[in-house]
């Protein structure tokens, strides 16, 4: 499991990658995500990358798509230390953090969580998107398959062997600073992470459900799609929940004014830390609901095929 924990976390912000061994970026042209598709091609050029925009009216009823089932989640020592990894800040979690139901083929295990972020609430840095809208941060619970037990190699070539579950973080109205308070938490250790590779230990008490406090879990969209870091590999089924957390201005902003990308002061802040929008050809996304008829299926996701093939008939 800890070898599992260490490579996955490497598969979403490694530092070094591919043949050539070159380095994968987000601030220079010759690094950054417009390049992935050539510099990691195996899977950064494939046909179901993440992230994307969800367009909800498309979004397909599936009643299938239950609750789920978090363990651990509300247990207050489930994080163990949190990094500057000079792409993200990545809290990884003790073992026995599982989450199972929500149409899950079976128990994946969250192994870690970290986040996607612009510059402050003024430059909004999600990876999804939803209707064109681009939330202010994204935060990402990476989870992997129980049954692979550990074997990064099976877990990765299993097109369903991750689990990535997606929430928003918006801005809370108003003047209200250092909320909510185990966001405080969290984000009082970046002060002590301000350079690439610092790690330090969480010693407070502060549990999952707390950081997705007024998150309705039982509201997502569903696709299947890929790593949103090189490897970009196509192995992960992704939940993007549909409330936003909501956390005070404040601390948004510290995410993009504390974290340096590199290993001295002087390199520059960690802003703008998410992959552009994918293509995403002929992928359903599904949402809770029932399934819509036959006709106004083909009216809302295959519209134009329909037209195209209604033209070509007469
Ligand atoms: C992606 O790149 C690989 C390696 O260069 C190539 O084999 C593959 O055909 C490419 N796939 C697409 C969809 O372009
Ligand atoms: C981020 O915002 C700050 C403050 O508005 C600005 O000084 C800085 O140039 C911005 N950084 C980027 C990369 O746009
Ligand atoms: C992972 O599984 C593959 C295929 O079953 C096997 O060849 C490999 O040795 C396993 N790796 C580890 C680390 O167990
Ligand atoms: C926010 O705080 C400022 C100064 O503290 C005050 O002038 C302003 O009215 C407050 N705005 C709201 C919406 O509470
Ligand atoms: C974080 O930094 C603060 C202030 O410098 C310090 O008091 C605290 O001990 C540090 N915590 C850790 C876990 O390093
Ligand atoms: C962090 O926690 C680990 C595991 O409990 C422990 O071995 C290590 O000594 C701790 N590091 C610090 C700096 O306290
Ligand atoms: C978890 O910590 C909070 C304070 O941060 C406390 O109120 C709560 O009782 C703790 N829960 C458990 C199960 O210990
Ligand atoms: C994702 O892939 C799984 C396994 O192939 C399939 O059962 C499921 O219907 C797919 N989900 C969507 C939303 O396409
Ligand atoms: C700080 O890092 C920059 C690159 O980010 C480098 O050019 C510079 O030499 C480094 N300075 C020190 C004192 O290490
Ligand atoms: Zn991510």
């Amino acid at each position: 499991m800890n070898q599992l924990v260490v490579i996955v976390a490497t598969l979403f912000v490694p530092t070094t990658y591919g043949a050539a061994g070159g380095l994968w970026c987000y601030h220079d042209p010759s690094c950054d995500d417009t390049t992935w598709s050539t510099i990691a091609s195996e899977h950064c050029n494939g046909s179901r990358q993440s992230p994307i925009n969800i367009v909800s009216a498309s979004a397909v009823g599936d009643e299938t798509l239950t609750a789920f089932t978090f363990t651990k989640y509300g247990d207050n020592y489930t994080m163990k230390n949190i990094k500057n990894t000079g792409k993200t800040v990545k809290v990884e979690l003790t073992s026995g953090v599982q989450v199972t139901g929500g149409a899950l083929s079976e128990a994946y295990d969250s192994l870690q969580f970290h986040l996607h972020w612009g510059n402050g609430t003024s430059v909004p840095g999600s990876e999804h998107t939803v209707d064109g809208t681009r939330y202010p941060m994204e935060l990402h619970i990476v989870n992997a398959k129980s049954s692979h037990n550990g074997n990064t190699t099976t877990a990765v070539a299993d097109s369903t062997g991750l689990a990535a579950l997606g929430f928003f973080i918006e801005a809370m109205p108003g003047n209200v600073t250092g909320s909510p308070a185990a966001w405080n938490t969290l984000t009082s250790y970046l002060a002590n992470i301000t350079l690439k590779d610092d790690i330090v230990n969480i010693t407070h008490a502060i549990s999952l459900d707390e950081l997705l406090e007024g998150v309705d879990r039982t509201k997502y969209y569903r696709y299947n799609g890929s790593l949103t870091t090189p490897n970009c590999n196509e192995a992960v089924v992704w939940t993007v929940f549909k409330d936003p957390i909501k956390v005070s201005q404040d601390l948004i902003d510290l995410f993009s004014t504390t974290l340096h990308i590199d290993h001295n002061s002087t390199s520059a802040l960690m802003t703008n830390v998410f992959r552009s929008i994918q293509p995403f050809n002929d992928w359903v996304v599904t949402t809770q609901g029932r399934p819509a008829s036959g006709a106004s299926t083909m009216c809302s996701s295959l519209g134009l095929m329909a037209l195209a093939w209604m033209l070509l008939r007469v």
